[in-house]
């Protein structure tokens, strides 16, 4: 942990907010001092006099200076979060739990499975990927939003799509009569009868809304892929974000410091999984 007080947040300022969707936002945050994190753990963003929420960050960890966060509007904090401008402050304090073990994946095919807003802590995991794409067999990327309006990271996907040995397949549930959408229209889950990846060894991560996790989870188990190399990215109310307040529980782990990011074999027996 990169605090000596984990509970004292480290003051940022806004430096820029890129408008992804109607309800997401990017925030690029430049913290007073640098905060190392591993992609995949978690940040508490606190607005003062308000309260804090938990963020992952979608930036890759090998940028020091700035840390950014992909965010959708869907309560208080993330109101008020929606309503920051430029040179506006905010704290954050992390980073919390455990991310993704990268090095396991080295020299494997890696198979990243997301919906909406869950591409933010995928990018970090993305850009970490791309960073040494030599070290990786293959990288496949399925996702997908309801509408091509809703696709986060527009502006990234056509320098994505010619990366050599990153695969990338989209999806909409649905697309209006007026608007261009050439890739498929169907759920999430549909793509994945469309990757050919190696079931036995590829490492598959998952994030997304919980009714899109628990769909295409069950779908990566029944394709024969292995519950213990696959990765969820799971989200709870967080408070303390340290394992002491009992506020995160996913089973008999909390989802603060055991998490977020399991594998399914620790959790495919648990019952409310994905409540
Ligand atoms: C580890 C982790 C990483 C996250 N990363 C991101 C991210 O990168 N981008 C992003 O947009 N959101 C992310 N979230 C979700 C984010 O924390 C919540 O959306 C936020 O706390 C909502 O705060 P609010 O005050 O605006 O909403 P509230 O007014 O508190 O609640 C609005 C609705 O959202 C639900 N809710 C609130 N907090 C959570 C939560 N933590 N998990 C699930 N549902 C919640 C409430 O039950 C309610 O239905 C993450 C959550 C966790 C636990
Ligand atoms: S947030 Fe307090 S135990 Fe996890």
């Amino acid at each position: 942990m990169s605090q000596v007080n984990p509970y004292l947040p480290i003051e940022a300022t806004v430096e820029k907010v890129i408008d992804e969707t109607a309800s997401i936002k990017t925030f690029v945050f430049r913290p007073k001092q640098p905060i190392a994190f591993q992609t995949g753990q978690f940040m508490l963003v606190t607005i003062a006099g308000i309260g804090e929420s938990a963020f992952t960050p979608s930036s890759s960890p090998s940028v020091k200076d700035t840390m950014e966060f992909t965010i959708m509007k869907v309560g208080v904090n993330t109101e008020k979060i929606h309503a920051l401008k430029p040179g506006d402050t905010v704290g954050l304090r992390g980073p919390y739990g455990k991310g993704y073990p990268v090095e396991k994946y080295f020299n494997h095919e890696v198979l990243i499975v997301g919906g909406g807003v869950g591409l933010a802590p995928l990018r970090s995991l993305l850009l970490t990927l791309i960073e040494q794409i030599e070290k990786f067999k293959k990288i496949t990327l399925c996702y997908g939003s309801k509408t091509p309006d809703d696709v986060v990271y527009k502006y990234l996907f056509p320098k994505w799509k010619e990366i050599k040995g990153l695969e990338i397949v989209r999806s909409v549930d649905k697309c209006p009569e007026n608007v261009k959408w050439d890739e498929t229209v169907g759920l999430v889950t549909c793509l994945l009868d469309k990757v050919n990846a190696d079931r036995d060894n590829a490492a598959v991560i998952v994030c997304g809304p919980p009714i899109m996790m628990k769909f295409a989870t069950l779908k990566i188990y029944q394709q024969g892929y292995n519950p213990e190399n696959t990765y969820l990215s799971m989200e709870r109310n967080m408070s303390c974000g340290l394992g002491k307040c009992g506020h995160c529980g996913v089973g008999p782990h909390y989802c603060c410091k055991d998490g977020p990011v399991f594998t399914y074999e620790q959790l495919k027996d648990e019952p409310e999984i994905w409540d």
